[in-house]
């Protein structure tokens, strides 16, 4: 094509993205360019927008390594993530929620119940229910990768006073699908607010950095969707504006106050009363 033209242009370039034998990737090319397009059509992008979002795109590259995304943060306050999440999500079952940049393989094997609490500071609380189907039978091959923050609101990775695994474990249900962790209450948190993603998109739109407190969990089992969740506590005043849209009404718990000496000792915790949050996790057939 050699007069390329506003008219024709869109509609050359996606084109381009045709053939190559991959049928997924052409759409996904081809609507890129579509989109993309549309996009500066509309808000009739300048040479000088454009370059300050190259820029601001060159920033984000220049601070992320191995232990840090900042692509992978601006995905979440766009709500790009949320948006992958929802539309991953099936009828009947649990709903995903942001992974976040703290989860690391590897996490250590617990018995379950499992106490974590070890020398942690903070409210003690228990979290437990059970891992189901979509027809509400219990799934006794489940498996749980568990994480959370400390009682100042860091993550092991990225605070040198806890120990290493600190506040996280992988867990394996019972016959009935069930589990209990004896644990600490997370804390509210900010998201980074040292990179571009931060001090030039979040904040100059007067937006809050901070995310409601929550369990992260992924929960896995033979034949079912993996599912990638987090668990929230109804008094948390950041509910209803998390920083990067994870909340969903059905992830939302209640701490309660429950007296259950047999399940104190199990989990090895003093005392029969503890805080108690029920979360069960349905999954769908894969
Ligand atoms: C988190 O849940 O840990 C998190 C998620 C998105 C951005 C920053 C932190
Ligand atoms: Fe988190």
């Amino acid at each position: 094509m050699r007069d390329i033209t506003l008219e024709n242009l869109t509609r050359v370039a996606a084109q381009t993205f045709a053939g190559g034998g991959d049928a997924r990737r052409e759409q996904l090319s081809a609507a890129l360019v579509n989109h993309l397009h549309a996009f500066a059509r509309e808000v009739q992008l300048s040479h000088e927008e454009w370059q300050q979002a190259i820029a601001f795109l060159h920033r984000c590259g220049d601070i992320s390594g191995p232990e840090r995304s900042e692509f992978t943060l601006l995905s979440d306050v766009l709500g790009l993530s949320s948006l992958v999440d929802l539309m991953q999500s099936r009828p009947g079952a649990t709903p995903g929620s942001v992974l976040g940049p703290f989860h690391t393989a590897g996490s250590p094997w617990r018995d379950n119940p499992v106490n974590l609490i070890g020398q942690n500071e903070g409210e003690r609380v228990w979290l437990r229910g059970r891992v189901l189907n979509t027809q509400g039978q219990p799934l006794s091959q489940a498996v749980l990768d568990v994480w959370q923050n400390a009682a100042n609101g860091q993550y092991w990775q990225m605070d040198p006073s806890q120990p290493e695994d600190n506040l996280r474990c992988q867990l394996r249900v019972d016959a009935q699908g069930g589990y209990a962790i004896a644990t600490i209450r997370p804390m509210p948190y900010c998201i980074p607010t040292d990179g571009p993603v931060w001090k030039d998109l979040v904040e100059p739109a007067g937006r809050s950095a901070w995310r409601p407190a929550h369990f992260h969990v992924i929960v896995q089992a033979p034949g079912y969707r993996t599912l990638i969740t987090e668990v929230f506590d109804e008094s948390d005043p950041y509910l209803d504006s998390d920083a990067v849209f994870g909340v969903r009404e059905a992830l939302i718990g209640r701490y309660e106050d429950v007296d259950d000496a047999q399940a104190a000792q199990a989990l090895g915790v003093a005392g029969a009363t503890c805080r108690v949050m029920h979360m069960d996790f349905v999954l769908a057939d894969a």
